[in-house]
């Protein structure tokens, strides 16, 4: 296939931030990607392009010049064969030349644009790509935000609703416990992955909302994500005021997952603090999810070296942590090769783009972290998995 058309250009995310937008053509075909922003970003991740200005006018500029120019001389034979010129025109580990953000943009366009041209739904391209079987993710609904998506009003980043079944289960389910929760916060603001971001002076405060909602609602289970990269200062884990060891912060997941019976923990210790992470596994791994995020950055190396280990026993999926839809495929296959699950993620700064939602189906994800329900952005991801379900039956 002749890729005749490529442009892009800076559009906002959900925090008023730049990022890219692209539009591929290929004669009568057309799509569009754009791609997301995190905050709590690992140190490991690909380099996402962003100008002094805090624009994307580099990452732009990268794809209307230098990638425009070398697909004029290609014939793809397909999207991987994009992501593979895509990967040496770059040329660098961390995509730092041109942009891990100009990169995954074309590289998610380019999926878009094969699975158009082969009249498949984007999920089964996935799928066909990876050799995967596609299944619905439990959905991860982030009910209440803390950390730095809403100022570090509560200590952890993320308070999830794991809600297992089919999507056109889980959703309308989802919706009313987020509604409830809504009720018994009264008048609070939202953080920045459309959870509700409330103050309590107690680490169990959030935990006790959640489990009186796990009672109400069949099928459900609570989850953080600690991202305790951004908890960690000065050998401490600093928690609303009082700072943790590694073993007081590991005491206190094991209250927390036995009083409350916790479905995982996402990047419970930094990033560098490997051997933490191990002894947890070691002492919960066999009863909860002990996710990598920060830890492994969605990269096929990382999540190897992490598997053995022990670090973890599941990972987090996250496009745009590596910078080509066929590294994240790559890194899904790494997680699988252990036993591992994978949970596919958005990122806190997120478009109305939904590919986040037909690769979580498409790789036959454990489960899907698309945010609360209070962004349309959010709630975009939810309806495309709703739309699939439709496809896929
Ligand atoms: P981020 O947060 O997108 O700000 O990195 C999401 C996460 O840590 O899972
Ligand atoms: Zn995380």
């Amino acid at each position: 296939m002749r890729i005749d058309f490529v442009s892009a250009r800076s559009i906002l995310d959900t925090r008023g931030r730049a990022t890219v937008e692209t539009t591929l053509s290929a004669g009568m075909f057309s799509a569009t990607a754009s791609v997301p922003s995190g905050k709590s970003t690992g140190s490991h991740e690909a380099c996402e392009l962003r100008d002094a200005d805090g624009s994307v006018a580099s990452a732009v500029a990268n794809v209307n010049g230098e990638i425009a120019q070398a697909f004029r001389d290609c014939d793809f034979a397909s999207a991987d064969e994009v992501d593979a010129l895509l990967i040496a025109l770059d040329g660098t580990p961390e995509k730092s030349r041109l942009g891990a953000n100009a990169l995954l943009a074309v590289s998610i366009a380019a999926t878009r644009l094969f699975a158009q041209v082969e009249e498949i739904p984007l999920w089964r391209a996935i799928a066909a790509r990876g050799g995967f079987t596609a299944t619905a993710p439990r959905l991860y609904i982030n009910m209440m935000n803390g950390g730095v998506h809403a100022g570090f009003k509560l200590p952890f980043q993320e308070y999830l609703l794991v809600i297992e079944g089919k999507t056109s289960d889980a959703l309308p389910i989802a919706r009313e416990a987020f509604a409830k929760l809504g009720e018994r916060l009264g008048s609070v603001s939202m953080g920045d992955e459309g959870g509700y971001a409330p103050t309590f002076d107690t680490l169990e405060k959030p935990f006790e909302l959640l489990a009186g909602l796990v009672q109400e609602f069949p099928h459900t289970s609570i989850a953080i994500d600690a991202a305790a990269s951004e908890l960690y200062r000065d050998g401490a884990y600093h928690l609303l005021g009082k700072p943790y060891s590694a073993e007081e912060l590991s005491a206190l997941y094991r209250e927390l997952v036995e009083r409350f019976s916790l479905y995982s923990i996402e990047d419970p210790f930094d990033e560098e603090s490997a051997d933490d992470f191990s002894r947890l596994t070691a002492l919960l791994g066999e009863k909860i999810l002990i996710i990598g995020d920060d830890l492994t950055v969605t990269n096929p190396a990382r999540i190897k070296e992490a598997a053995e280990r022990k670090e973890i026993n599941a990972v987090l999926i996250k496009p745009n942590q590596i910078g080509t839809v066929r590294e994240a495929i790559q890194a899904v296959q790494a997680t699988y090769a252990e036993d591992f699950v994978a949970v596919a993620s958005h990122r806190s700064g997120e478009t109305d783009d939904t590919f986040i939602a037909d690769f979580a189906y498409g790789i036959g994800a454990h489960g899907i972290k698309a945010g609360g329900l209070a962004q349309p952005e959010r709630l975009a991801k939810y309806e495309r998995l709703l739309e699939i379900e439709h496809e896929a039956s």
